[in-house]
């Protein structure tokens, strides 16, 4: 049997699994993510990091039928390059060949949010969901929109891209975005987006958040829960502002299903119940009806194991 590579490449980490035919992830680590010189050091960190895998584990790569590479950006598929990458800086970066070069394995390239959310409609929250909207709240904010079972990429790769939406319009509040415009949901839901909102929410404030030095989103749920006045404005702020916008999405879409995944889903029902009722708040009656609305439930494997859907796809011969 031959196994396979998933490769989730994010902001700050990239995940690695290997994978048997069925999705089941047999090994999973992680490594962090190079940024420095627009990220040119990922494709031979992660061949380094397979090759201590390969080392330990007994296996050997000629076991591997290729790898499915999930990068957060905007990609060209079937050259299998990534064209812009706000989150990591990779410009026309050749990311399959650079990858082929240093790990020495084939490999298929789709956008990381496409990827997690074939990696929920295979074995996750949306099993069998054939129309199903996927959002990534990390480093990033990203989009995946499956469609009779199949990611929607629109004419040039960037269906989905919904971290780019704009919803700040009032140019002396709206923050620049990694993708050279201003004030994208991303700048807001993200990770970076809510620790941001609440450094500055925080100034001259009595709140638990006064009392780190870094804050973190996942440190605006966990004061959120304790009813920290602060992080209850943060929280307000960024679910109006993703409620709405997945309001307008679902209502031009209909999805069945939306899975909400990446590190702030982490924060689970302290996002979702706030999020679900501005939803219901700004979405048509009909639609909000006819969407089950939920975090993801393979969390942060949704990437590697959408990953393997891809290279399962796209390497093993189907047999008729
Ligand atoms: C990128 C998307 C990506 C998302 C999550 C956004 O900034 O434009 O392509 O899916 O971040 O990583
Ligand atoms: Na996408
Ligand atoms: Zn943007």
């Amino acid at each position: 049997m031959k196994w396979l590579l998933g490769i989730d490449i994010g902001g700050t980490t990239v995940k690695m699994a290997v994978l048997d035919m069925n999705g089941i992830i047999s090994d999973k680590w992680e490594i962090t993510t190079d940024i420095r010189e627009n990220g040119v050091h990922i494709p031979t960190d992660i061949a380094a990091s397979f090759e201590a895998y390969l080392e330990t584990s007994g296996k050997a790569k000629q076991d591997f039928a290729g790898a499915g590479i999930g990068a957060p950006g905007f990609v060209n598929f079937s050259e299998g390059v990534v064209e812009y990458s706000p989150n990591i800086g990779w410009k026309n970066f050749a990311l399959v060949s650079e990858f082929e070069k240093a790990v020495g394995l084939p490999a298929v390239l789709e956008n990381d949010a496409n990827a997690a959310a074939l990696g929920e409609m295979w074995k996750g929250a949306g099993e069998g969901a054939s129309e199903l909207l996927a959002i990534t709240l990390g480093t990033g904010v990203g989009g995946g929109v499956i469609t009779n079972g199949n990611i929607v990429h629109g004419a040039a790769g960037m269906a989905g891209e919904i971290g780019h939406i704009t919803v700040e319009r009032d140019e002396s509040k709206a923050v620049m975005c990694g993708c050279g415009r201003k004030g994208c949901i991303e700048t807001i839901a993200s990770a970076t987006g809510v620790a941001r909102l609440a450094l500055q929410k925080r100034k001259g404030r009595t709140t638990s958040l006064n009392e780190l030095n870094e804050v973190t989103a996942r440190d605006v749920f966990e004061a959120y829960k304790a009813n920290d006045v602060v992080a209850t404005e943060v929280v307000n702020e960024m679910t109006e502002y993703l409620g709405l916008t997945i309001s307008n999405i679902a209502n031009t879409l209909n999805p069945k299903m939306i899975v909400i995944g990446g590190g702030v889903s982490k924060a689970r029902e302290a996002l979702l119940k706030p999020l679900d009722e501005q939803f219901k708040r700004f979405a048509l009656e009909r639609v909000y009806a006819s969407t089950a609305f939920k975090i993801a439930e393979l969390e942060n494997d949704a990437g590697v194991i959408g990953c393997a859907w891809l290279a399962r796809k796209h390497f093993i011969p189907t047999r008729v």
